[in-house]
């Protein structure tokens, strides 16, 4: 599907792979456990989030950022080299991404209608792995008005802002629960890949 330059890549990583990129993950949120952040509006967010790399992303009554630090004060750990080379393969770019955010939808989770800008340069692309249960994606323009399409995200599927679409308004509005049997304990996983530059 391609809506106004954003790209769905359905079934991109077959069962094997999307299995052994859990265990990745599992081994991330080792060093970097899942958190549940806070809205600057004191609103607690539904889908619990860590990462990997230089930065991740952090939320507090200050707001939003990219932070070289978790919440404990440790480092991220580095993005593991299976998914560095989804990111390789998809873009062919030699930068490697400064981020991979993980977010955790449970079946109630939800990601209202943003962009993603808080990156220094937004000539790179996002790259972002669906795993797990089935996601209603909604995807727009640059314009928070404007129209928007649905799709329902399947494990293995990959979606690529870039362009005209780097900055095109996206959430997700549901989940469809039990969908997928790849998480054992059911709901989704998505692993959001982005260069950030010079930020924190
Ligand atoms: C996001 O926009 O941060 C997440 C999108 C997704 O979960 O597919
Ligand atoms: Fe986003």
């Amino acid at each position: 599907m391609e809506f106004q330059g954003t790209r769905v890549l359905p079934g991109y990583l077959d069962k094997s792979r999307q299995m052994a990129l859990v265990e990745t993950v599992r081994d991330v949120a080792r060093h970097a456990p899942l958190n549940r952040f806070m809205t600057p509006y004191g609103k607690q967010m539904s889908v619990r989030m860590t990462a990997a790399g230089r930065v991740g992303w952090v939320a507090d009554q200050t707001g939003y950022r990219y932070s070289a630090f978790q919440p404990s004060g440790v480092p991220w750990p580095p993005i593991p080299q299976d998914i560095l080379s989804i990111w390789t393969d998809i873009t062919d770019l030699a930068r490697a991404p400064d981020c991979c955010l993980i977010n955790f939808y449970d079946e109630n989770a939800r990601m209202g209608l943003h962009q993603d800008k808080d990156e220094g340069n937004f000539d790179w692309p996002v790259v972002s792995i669906s795993l797990g249960d089935d996601a209603l994606f909604r995807v727009g323009t640059n314009d928070r008005r404007g129209p928007t399409r649905s799709v329902w995200l399947k494990s293995g599927d990959v979606v690529v802002l870039e362009g005209p679409s780097r900055l095109a308004y996206h959430g997700i509005d549901r989940l469809k629960p039990r969908s997928s049997t790849l998480l054992r304990e059911g709901g989704r996983l998505n692993l959001t890949l982005r260069v950030v530059e010079d930020p924190i």
